[in-house]
């Protein structure tokens, strides 16, 4: 119990927040373009909510090579994009926290066609994120990264994968 209301609380502080200039510009050094583009257009609680988890990956992140430092911080800012699919309101942040907590299957494998209301959309974001990461031709690393922040470790199959990045990512989301 004390687990959910410190996740609602999270959430209530992610949508009531502010990123200043200083953030926004450091945010902007790790990522391309186009890739600033689609964080720019996140809903503002997204915003806070993967500065937060980018600033947590970094002080994790040292002992990394420079590439594999910069692919976890563009996974760590870029990684909850499908939530732009719709437009989700505070309610709809705290439902998910309610079901993910109650252990009803989110986040599964295969996202519906066509995922539009934003329950949907919140359930399925990994997947709906990942697809359009792809369709944006970006890195098949940073496409593992995006599908599999929710998953847990025995549903991913494959060995050719960044599993450490995907540990520091998922710590780093889990407490944020
Ligand atoms: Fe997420
Ligand atoms: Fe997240």
């Amino acid at each position: 119990m004390k687990k959910i209301i410190y996740r609602c609380r999270q959430v209530w502080r992610a949508v009531s927040a502010t990123i200043t200039a200083d953030e926004a510009a450091w945010v902007q050094q790790w990522l391309q373009d186009k890739e600033y583009q689609v964080w720019q257009e996140m809903a503002l609680a997204d915003r806070r909510h993967t500065c937060d988890v980018a600033k947590l990956c970094y002080d994790h992140s040292r002992h990394l090579s420079a590439p594999e430092q910069t692919l976890l911080l563009r996974a760590a800012l870029l990684h909850d994009l499908g939530k732009r699919r719709a437009r989700l309101r505070l309610w709809h942040r705290i439902l998910y926290v309610l079901l993910k907590a109650a252990g009803r299957p989110l986040d599964r494998p295969t996202a519906p066609s066509l995922a539009v209301s934003p329950l949907a959309v919140i359930v399925h974001h990994a997947h709906l994120g990942a697809r359009e990461a792809t369709q944006k031709n970006w890195d098949d690393e940073l496409v593992f990264l995006i599908r599999h922040h929710h998953s847990p470790p025995l549903l991913i199959s494959g060995r050719r994968h960044p599993w450490h990045l995907l540990q520091l990512l998922q710590d780093a989301d889990n407490r944020c």
